[in-house]
């Protein structure tokens, strides 16, 4: 663990599908000694629940008020995240193809966002967070955004290396989800841009942690 004087208390993370931004954030939250918050498992949540309960998913105001009737809970521990429905844990659940397949229609409505804006306003600081508008849209005051990327073929086989599939497969399901997800991919305009591809997940967090110890010193 380091500990940085000065460390901005929220640092965010955003970027495409695959793009190593968990492990990261994970990683990087680790280092600093602080949670890591990712902010898709509630919209992983709210998917599952959308799905469980059968409600259409293209109607807002009904999954809105379905959502408003439950309880997630995201507990933002040091190795990992759980995520609580009505007090029943439900983490496994949230990275399966079912979930992957519809979480790109839930997150698309508004008042969704909202939902998650609100629930992540409510998490204590400090933490490093990550997602595809943290930067931007949810914590605009935040003092350290970087933005990750990768090429689609360098992200389809990292998914590979994660859960045993199909190249060609997770390949096409990630370009489907970069089309899907265009719209909340929003990085700050004063995001740092990090190119991850050819670099291991231990380079990137030291890049990042260059990073952090500049605006630490301040
Ligand atoms: O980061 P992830 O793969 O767990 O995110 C799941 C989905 O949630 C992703 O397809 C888009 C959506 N999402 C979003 O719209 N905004 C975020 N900040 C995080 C995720």
């Amino acid at each position: 663990m380091m500990v940085v004087m000065g460390a901005p208390t929220i640092i965010t993370l955003d970027g495409p599908a695959a793009s190593g931004k968990s492990s990261v954030a994970r990683s990087l939250a680790c280092t600093l000694g602080i949670p890591f918050v990712s902010s898709g498992l509630f919209y992983r949540a709210a998917t599952l629940l959308v799905l469980d309960c059968e409600v259409d998913l293209r109607c807002e105001d009904r999954i809105l008020t379905l959502l408003r009737g439950h309880e997630v809970v995201l507990m933002p521990e040091l190795g990992g995240n759980r995520v609580l429905v009505d007090d029943s844990e439900v983490t496994e659940q949230l990275h399966t193809d079912r979930i992957d397949e519809n979480v790109s229609a839930v997150s698309i409505h508004p008042q969704v966002r909202t939902w998650v804006r609100t629930l992540l306003r409510q998490v204590p600081p400090p933490f490093v967070v990550e997602g595809r508008d943290m930067g931007s849209a949810v914590f605009p005051e935040s003092g350290l955004k970087f933005y990750l990327t990768a090429s689609p073929k360098v992200r389809a086989e990292r998914r590979v290396g994660e859960r045993s599939a199909d190249l060609s497969a997770v390949a096409e399901a990630i370009r489907r989800r970069d089309w899907l997800d265009a719209r909340q991919l929003k990085p700050a305009p004063e995001a740092i841009h990090i190119d991850t591809e050819g670099l291991t997940l231990d380079q990137v967090v030291q890049v990042l942690l260059q990073h952090v110890l500049v605006v630490g010193r301040g």
